[in-house]
């Protein structure tokens, strides 16, 4: 297994735009603007994971590289849809202008859902390419599942709307949660499953590194609303204080700083224990919990 997330980072950003369909000279542009949203960057944590639990499970990382960019693009979708008007109106991601103030709204809601086309279109290509190996095909279908759901309306969709619905809301911490471990949890839990199945993992592993993820999924929402409120606009490449701004129900808003500080060491902490049987063959996994925990981006 690689050691290092900087590692997998960069095989992610070396790759990213492979998959962008050859361009048709008549909607250029539209290439353009998925393509500016794709390389502007990011932490490229769900990919990174992806790629991680793959090989942890024993599997080697060139197999999941289009799951892991597939999830990238669903990702990056989901961003230049957070941010357009309509939604968060935000006007820097990445430490660069959003798609919209680029490229327009309407040439926005397109380019995600390129984006999120191009996703389903990587996986199905894959399913394809192993059409005749009915185990190989067997763990794919399960990965493609996994993050067609984990995107879908009942994972990262439902977590979006409810946080719509609840802004400028009196909130409680079970439908913080909800929204959390929805509009955040579940692509990151997506990926953690979908590299275990390509993987090969057993069911033990599966249900220890499914907790791992729901507890690193809250943990990582709970650590952008702290940042919203502590970090700054340079270090995150985004607005600082925009959620107070649209009055967003965010685990600072409804607990405070210093509850949420609180909750972030708890699930950090109880991350680690979900793996700590796999003793140093998790050290990748405890080690980002742990980063993630202190990150100021
Ligand atoms: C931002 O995700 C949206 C949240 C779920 C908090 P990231 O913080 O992973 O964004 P990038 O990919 O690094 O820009
Ligand atoms: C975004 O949550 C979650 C998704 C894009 C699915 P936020 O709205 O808190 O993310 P940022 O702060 O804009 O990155
Ligand atoms: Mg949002
Ligand atoms: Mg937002
Ligand atoms: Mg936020």
């Amino acid at each position: 297994m690689i050691e290092s997330y900087e590692t997998y980072k960069e095989i992610v950003n070396e790759h990213i735009l492979d998959y962008i369909p050859s361009i048709d000279a008549k909607s250029n542009v539209l290439y353009e603007s998925m393509k500016y949203s794709l390389s502007s960057g990011g932490k490229r944590l769900r990919s990174v994971l992806l790629l991680s639990a793959c090989e942890f499970a024993g599997g080697k990382y060139q197999d999941a590289l289009p799951y892991a960019c597939a999830m990238e693009y669903i990702h990056t979708y989901s961003l230049i849809h957070d941010d357009l008007p309509a939604m968060d109106n935000d006007d820097l991601r990445r430490g660069v202008p959003t798609n919209h103030k680029v490229y327009g709204d309407g040439m926005a809601v397109l380019a995600g859902d390129g984006l999120l086309n191009t996703a389903y279109e990587i996986m199905n290509k894959d399913l394809f390419l192993h059409f005749d190996n009915i185990k190989e095909l067997k763990k794919r279908i399960n990965a493609a599942h996994c993050i067609c759901k984990g995107a879908g309306v009942t994972g990262m969709i439902a977590g979006q709307a409810s946080d719509i619905e609840n802004e400028r809301k009196q909130c409680s911490n079970e439908m913080l949660d909800y929204i959390h471990l929805n509009k955040t949890g579940a692509l990151i839990v997506a990926a953690v499953r979908a590299g275990l199945y390509l993987g090969g993992a057993s069911d033990e592993m599966m249900s220890d590194m499914t907790s791992y993820a729901e507890n690193l999924g809250l943990a990582f929402q709970i650590a952008d609303d702290i940042l919203d409120v502590k970090g700054t606009e340079e270090e995150m490449g985004k607005r600082a204080g925009a959620d107070k701004e649209h009055e967003k129900v965010t685990y600072v808003s409804v607990n405070g700083l210093e509850a949420s500080e609180t909750r972030l060491d708890e699930l950090t902490k109880a991350s680690i224990k979900a793996v700590e049987k796999y003793y140093d063959n998790a050290e990748f996994f405890y080690k980002l919990v742990l980063k993630l925990q202190n990150r100021n981006h």
